[in-house]
């Protein structure tokens, strides 16, 4: 048996060497992962509690019309609002930029006995849209035109005097104040029109 080694004293050189790097054993903060797990659980309850499919209450919901200091014009006057750029953003998705419509599916605004004719029927179409059959330009059409009552008195007489008067329309502009009061006549009314019949029957 050979006896132990004796171990020899450090020497100078190895007294100065520093220790050898080792890896310790670091886990995360607690605080850190209850806080990350906390903003999960807000996240998920966050979507879960966030209505979807209704109306959408978030996002800004001004248009244009809000957003412009407010004009001064007189009570009735033609509005201010820009009829052809709120046809843009509201209408021609169905009745196409060039009033046309499509046909079958959706009617044309131009030449239509409708936009030209009677201005308080045709203010009701806007303020309260229409479902089932109507006649335009001689052919019928059943589909559902979304009611705008949502749009100001304004918004509704740009648009509305904006789609008499292009495409070769020559009607009379339809004013803030006519809106208005058909806003005001027609105001207990809950349903959109059911066709053309009724629209001709009046509010
Ligand atoms: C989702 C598609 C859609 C949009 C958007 C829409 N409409 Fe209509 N509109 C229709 C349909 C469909 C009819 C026919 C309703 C029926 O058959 O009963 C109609 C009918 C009309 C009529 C009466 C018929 C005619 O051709 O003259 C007018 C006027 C009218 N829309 C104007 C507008 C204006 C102005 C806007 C924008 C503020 C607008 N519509 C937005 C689908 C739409």
């Amino acid at each position: 048996m050979t006896p132990p080694r004796k171990r020899s004293p450090p020497t100078a050189q190895l007294r100065r060497e520093n220790a050898d790097p080792d890896e310790s054993v670091k886990p995360l903060p607690w605080f850190l992962v209850m806080s990350l797990g906390a903003m999960a659980m807000w996240g998920a309850f966050y979507i879960y509690a966030t209505p979807s499919g209704i109306e959408s209450a978030y996002g800004d919901q001004r248009t244009v019309a809000t957003l412009r200091p407010p004009e001064k014009t007189a009570p009735g006057a033609a509005p201010a609002v820009d009829g052809k750029q709120l046809f843009g953003a509201k209408c021609a998705a169905c009745h196409q930029a060039s009033g046309l419509g499509v046909a079958g599916v959706f009617p044309p605004l131009a030449a239509s006995e409708w936009v030209l004719g009677d201005e308080k029927i045709l203010t009701h179409i806007l303020l309260h849209g229409v479902v089932g059959e109507m006649q335009v330009r001689g052919n019928t059409y059943n589909g559902a035109m979304p009611a705008w009552n949502s749009l100001s008195d304004d918004e509704l007489a740009a648009v509305l005097t904006y789609i008499r008067s292009d495409w070769g329309n020559q009607a009379p502009p339809i004013l803030t104040g006519t809106v208005k009061a058909q806003r005001e006549a027609t105001e207990s009314r809950t349903e959109p029109y059911q066709g053309g019949k009724e629209l001709a029957a009046g509010p």
